[in-house]
């Protein structure tokens, strides 16, 4: 006979502690194995909490250290030098919220496909939740806190955002604008169609399109 386990097994497949062949304790081991695949399910969520790093717009926790050693590293983050402790499988969202208290950065999926994360590395938009810590070393990190100028002053961008009405629950506004500051710094003065591409890598759960593309054209000529 087959030893493989089928619908209708045999006690022995539903009964974890292997014991009993009436129809209780197949009942009962029938609830045990179901309980064990609940509890097992659980088990497996958590570590992706743990090992994906709280994502999520609530995330307000630092990520957790489950073993790796941090390891001391200079980054350039908006034309300052910081030193900051980073563990081997840090994401750069994580290591810029929660380290370096930059929390203008949002993480909405953390696992690159809303474009909340996106920052600037070396003036090219990138998801922070999906590019390691230790790999930007050397490299210049740009987020949202660094688009200020030094009299306090909104970039061109974000005030052409605000002019527009962009920001609705505001959200994915930081994602949006480090978007359009790329595009605009590499194609002054790009067409509608060109700018729907630059930013079609944010969503916006409030469906701001518009707005946000109306945002880009209205800061042409003033970046
Ligand atoms: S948080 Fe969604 S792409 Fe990074
Ligand atoms: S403004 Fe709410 S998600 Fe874009």
């Amino acid at each position: 006979m087959s030893d493989i386990p089928t619908k209708g097994a045999s006690p022995q497949y539903f009964d974890a502690a292997g014991e009993g062949s009436g129809l209780a304790n197949k009942r009962a081991s029938r609830r045990q194995f179901i309980k064990g695949v609940i509890a097992s399910g659980t088990a497996i969520s958590t570590a992706g909490l743990v090992f994906g790093g709280l994502g999520g717009c609530s995330a307000d926790s630092p990520p957790v250290n489950v073993g790796g050693v941090e390891r001391l590293l200079s980054l350039n983050v908006n034309g300052q030098i910081r030193r900051v402790d980073v563990l081997p499988q840090e994401t750069l969202a994580m290591t810029i919220r929660y380290k370096l208290g930059l929390t203008g950065t949002k993480l909405g999926c953390d696992r690159g496909e809303c474009g909340a994360c996106t920052i600037l590395v070396d003036g090219v938009p990138t998801y922070s939740c999906s590019m390691l810590t230790q790999s930007v070393r050397g490299r210049s990190i740009t987020t949202i806190e660094g688009l200020e100028g030094q009299d306090g002053r909104l970039h061109p961008v974000q005030q052409a955002f605000i002019d527009e009405l962009g920001p609705q629950c505001g959200f994915c506004t930081p994602g949006q604008i480090m978007s359009a500051v790329a595009l605009l710094e590499t194609n002054p003065n790009p067409t509608r169609e060109q700018a729907r591409v630059a930013l079609s890598g944010n969503l916006c759960r409030c469906g701001a399109y518009d707005n946000y593309i109306n945002g880009v054209m209205a800061a042409v000529g003033r970046v």
